[in-house]
């Protein structure tokens, strides 16, 4: 796949306008965007799929669905009607919801979210009873068994995960990727595009460094292409 294709930018902010205005500034440079829960809480989840979809762009929503399987049915429609072409659904929100959701999904790939890139070791040791490689490993376990087309889970899981064939066919997205010329921010679990790639991710998330950009790397152009040549250079 081409370096290009394999990054999704998040359109994270409240603005529609300047949501329509950083896709128009990169569409030329990326062929994916997230719309997540912010901008879909502001603007509406149709006007923000739209911001992407009228410009030709690739569509991931990311409505991180967790819910009973009435609810994920409904709410998993109105997504796929909206132009989804990846949507995120909770792991956590187990078998038969996910089942829903893969039952709904249409043309879209159904992901499932693990162990959220922001939480630490200790942390999801608290939440989940468990260190995230294992616990991401027994949801990729439930996703796959359930019929989801793929995974949302660090790039420092994405190898433990390419370590089994039974998920060689399931896409692996990563957020958590930084840059080494990139600040950390909020993401515990981070790894940069190459070692991402290299872990055996398909898709890279990569936000703030490159809506945000440090002064040194330039526009969000520059800092895309900055990727673009990192993840070329992965033979
Ligand atoms: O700015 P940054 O690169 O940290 O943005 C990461 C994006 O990926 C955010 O839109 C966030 O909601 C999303 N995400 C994440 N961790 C997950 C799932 C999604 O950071 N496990």
């Amino acid at each position: 796949m081409n370096a290009r294709d394999r990054i999704i930018v998040p359109l994270d902010m409240s603005d529609g306008e300047r949501a329509w205005l950083t896709v128009n500034a990169l569409r030329d440079c990326v062929s994916w965007f997230k719309v997540g829960l912010e901008l879909m809480n502001m603007v509406g989840a149709p006007r923000a799929a739209g911001l992407v979809k009228r410009q030709g762009r690739n569509l991931m929503y990311d409505g991180k669905f967790a819910d009973i399987p009435n609810t994920m049915t409904g709410a998993v429609k109105a997504a796929v009607s909206h132009g989804a072409d990846m949507l995120t659904i909770h792991a956590s929100a187990g078998w038969e919801s996910i089942c829903a959701a893969v039952a709904e999904r249409g043309s879209a790939k159904i992901l499932g979210v693990t162990v959220l890139t922001s939480l630490a070791e200790t942390e999801c040791l608290s939440i989940f009873g468990d260190m995230p490689d294992r616990k991401v490993l027994q949801f990729a376990h439930i996703l796959s068994d359930s019929g989801a087309d793929g995974i949302v889970c660090s790039p420092q899981e994405a190898q433990t995960i390419r370590g089994f064939s039974k998920f060689n066919s399931m896409i692996i997205v990563t957020p958590g990727v930084r840059p080494a010329w990139a600040a950390a921010n909020d993401q515990k679990r981070a790894a940069t595009p190459a070692e991402a790639i290299r872990a055996g991710a398909d898709y890279l998330v990569i936000g703030r460094p490159i809506l945000k950009p440090p002064p040194e790397i330039g526009s969000p152009k520059n800092a895309v292409e900055r990727i673009v040549e990192e993840i070329e250079s992965v033979k």
